[in-house]
């Protein structure tokens, strides 16, 4: 894949030289690269980088680089996506919904052994279009924690009293039986793993056989104005510490699907102030655009920095109403921001912590879309972020 990108050595350079008059999104490598081996080696079992959080092809470069080598895939166009950009990547097809025939493809084409069903309907559906002895099929379980922002449990995954009945029929086909659970995204409680290896452990007591795989999932959470949680060290604590009690094979293992606390930090997008009225501004990019996860419940924020012709704007502070640049009147973004208070048109904002469900998922509504990605190369550049 052509993943040419052009190259700044900072924002304010790019600010400076250009004035961009659209959104422009950058790509900040180093902080990619630290993200990815802050997990790596925290977390206590195999990493699988949550593809639909950012599929940006230079985003999957970087996780690669830093030593992702697991990629949970949403659709066979996710799996295609990351075989032409990590090509010796490991594919995982982790949804329990697909397009007729893209589990076959998907293990013909991608050698994909990892599937996910929450139904017994569906279990039957997939087995006729993969190999079931060459297949390891997780049953989805539905669990949900009142920690945990956008639940993850109602659409998808079988109640725990349904499981057992389905980790059987997925082992009397032949597959390999795991079990994966998701306690929703920006979960803010490590005590919500706990909660969900906990309803595990019942279902494992009523097998006739052991299990070895156990994924819990993602949900890692990252801070944002006003919103902050507790380290990732804590959620790692909390998976070691209760799955090292469960009842599984010798050889067992542990997986989780992070997006969020991969793909958010190392991105951030630089706006032009469009309009100023009082204390609303109105900028080049909205709720249609970057900004659509404002949309769910969780943080209503993103940290961010304000220049005027490439320089930090250092004046005193005031709040402001920051609405996208569409006739909606849904486009605004439902936290307010302390900015300069001499703030106004031209001036350009970089907003910090974008990149995860950002890039993916904006839309052209009205006309207004980007699609221009940079990187910065300073290792000394970094993106606003939350103290
Ligand atoms: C099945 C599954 N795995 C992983 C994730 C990643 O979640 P997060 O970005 O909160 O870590 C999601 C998010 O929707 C998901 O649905």
């Amino acid at each position: 894949m052509n993943c040419e990108v052009e190259l700044f050595s900072d924002v304010e350079t790019l600010i400076r030289e250009e004035r961009p008059r659209h959104p422009v999104y950058c790509i900040y490598p180093h902080i990619y690269r630290d993200a990815a081996i802050e997990f790596l080696t925290g977390f206590p079992g195999r990493v699988l980088y949550a593809v639909k959080s950012n599929p940006d092809p230079r985003v999957l470069g970087l996780l690669s680089d830093a030593g992702v080598r697991h990629f949970d895939c949403a659709s066979l166009a996710e799996i295609e996506l990351v075989d032409t950009v990590v090509p010796n990547a490991k594919k995982y097809f982790m949804t329990p919904v697909r397009i007729r025939g893209d589990a076959a493809t998907a293990q013909k084409k991608h050698d994909v052994r990892h599937f996910v069903v929450d139904h017994l309907s569906g279990l039957s559906q997939l087995l006729t279009e993969i190999e079931p002895d060459r297949s390891v099929i997780f049953a989805r379980m539905a669990v949900h924690h009142e920690s945990a922002f956008e639940d993850l449990s109602t659409r998808f995954g079988a109640l725990p009293e349904q499981v057992p009945e389905l980790l059987e029929a997925i082992r009397d086909s032949g597959a390999e039986a795991a079990l994966a659970f998701n306690v929703g995204s920006s979960v803010t409680d490590p005590e919500a793993y706990r909660h969900g290896v906990s309803v595990t452990r019942s279902i494992l007591e009523q097998l006739s056989f052991r299990l070895r795989l156990i994924d819990v999932g993602g949900g890692y959470p990252k801070s944002y104005p006003g919103f902050i949680v507790p380290t990732l060290d804590e959620y790692f604590s909390a998976v070691a510490e209760s799955v090292a009690t469960l009842p599984l094979a010798d050889n067992a293992e542990v997986l989780g699907e992070p997006g969020r606390a991969l793909s958010a930090p190392g991105m951030s997008a630089v706006v032009e102030v469009l309009l100023r009225k009082d204390n609303r501004l109105y900028i080049n990019d909205g709720m249609f655009g970057i900004f659509w996860l404002l949309r769910i419940d969780g943080p209503d924020a993103f940290p961010v920095r304000a220049y005027r012709s490439g320089e930090p704007i250092l004046s005193e502070t005031m709040e402001f109403q920051i609405n996208g640049p569409t006739c909606d009147s849904t486009d605004t973004l439902p936290g307010l921001v302390q900015l300069p208070d001499d703030i106004g048109p031209g001036d350009h904002l970089e907003f910090g912590n974008i990149g995860a469900y950002s890039i993916g998922g904006r839309t052209d509504y009205n006309g207004y879309y980007s699609d221009r990605i940079v990187l910065i190369t300073s290792p000394d550049a970094n993106p606003p972020t939350v103290p």
